[in-house]
């Protein structure tokens, strides 16, 4: 654990019944980052969130934020957490006002200038009097945001924050929470089955597929982890015979004078150099980009089912 880490899962896993749902996840959030939980849905993304937010016990693993283990000492670890889970209930025909009220009664109150600055800053001010039956899934999005910032939380915990939304809706609510990010400092954790919600919000992302994390890193690093390299060499069956029996190299495919190649983990330099210490000539070594879409589908089983 780096001094930046604010939010670390280690080995959290959960069983429903004899059904493992999250296996194993270990996550590393940094003070500062805005945060993609990347994956389809059944992914487990949720039920990984009510974990760490207490509501949920985990089968085994540990969470800790700031440093302090939530399964020991929930009240102190949590003290500094946000969130808005699962597309925030309220009373319909309560002011939002009254609703911010009513929830900040239970999580131990929060003075009334607190409530007008949370309104302000996510865009509610002068329509905290009416009814929340008349939001839109926008609003309602955001005043649940308001009410998981009450009390001055380091991080914030968003499920899904752009569900249901309307274009205008999210390109709102991404707005709001750059702004929670840059104007505000908040370190952000927020789940999304939509690669391109992420994609433009995010720093970092971990994608996570039947309970299993697939990666977990910067989106740049996605991208130059799984790119496909295209090698022009004089035999080149006999040269993927050679690479195929190397870790993190994946022969897609041959054709005349050429190979393609999915690396993991490999670097081209390191392609180039087994097969020239090998004797193959070598004559040129194209990496050809995969769409950030593409990967995202190939991790999460896209394309079998796409096949199927
Ligand atoms: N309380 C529960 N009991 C049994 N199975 C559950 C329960 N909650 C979630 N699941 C199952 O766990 C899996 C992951 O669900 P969830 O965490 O909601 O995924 P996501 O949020 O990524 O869509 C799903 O297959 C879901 O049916
Ligand atoms: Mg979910």
């Amino acid at each position: 654990m780096s001094a930046e880490s604010l939010l670390v899962t280690e080995s959290l896993t959960k069983r429903f019944g004899g059904r493992c749902v999250v296996d194993g996840v270990s996550l590393e959030v940094n003070r500062g980052d805005v945060f993609g939980f990347l994956g389809p849905n059944g992914a487990g993304k949720s039920t990984t969130m009510r974990m760490i937010l207490g509501l949920v016990r985990a089968s085994s693993g540990t969470i800790r934020v700031a440093g302090i283990d939530v399964g020991r000492d929930r009240r102190a670890a949590l003290a500094k957490v946000g969130a808005v889970v699962e597309g925030p209930a309220f009373y319909d025909h309560l002011s939002g006002w009254e609703n911010l009220e009513i929830f900040t009664a239970l999580g131990g109150g929060a003075t009334r200038a607190r409530m007008e600055e949370a309104l302000e800053i996510v865009g509610l001010r002068g329509r905290e009097g009416d009814p929340v039956d008349v939001y839109s899934t926008g609003m309602r999005q955001r005043l649940g945001i308001a009410q998981a910032l009450l009390p001055h939380p380091e991080i914030i915990l968003l499920d899904e924050p752009g569900n249901g939304l309307d274009p205008r809706g999210s390109l709102e609510i991404r707005a709001l929470i750059r702004q929670l990010s840059t104007d505000h400092g908040l370190t952000i954790f927020l789940s999304s089955h939509l690669l391109h919600e992420v994609e433009q919000l995010c720093d970092r992302v971990a994608i996570l597929d039947r309970g299993h994390l697939l990666y977990q890193g910067s989106v740049a690093g996605l991208l130059t982890r799984a790119s496909y390299l295209r090698v022009v060499v004089e035999s080149p069956a006999a040269a993927g015979r050679f690479l195929e029996g190397f870790e993190g190299v994946q022969v897609l495919y041959e054709e005349t004078g050429s190979l393609t190649l999915r690396l993991s983990g490999v670097d081209p330099a390191w392609v180039n150099a087994r097969l020239v210490e090998k004797g193959f000539r070598v004559q040129e070594l194209r990496q050809v980009r995969e769409s950030l879409e593409n990967i995202f589908l190939r991790l999460t089983g896209g394309e079998r089912e796409a096949a199927a």
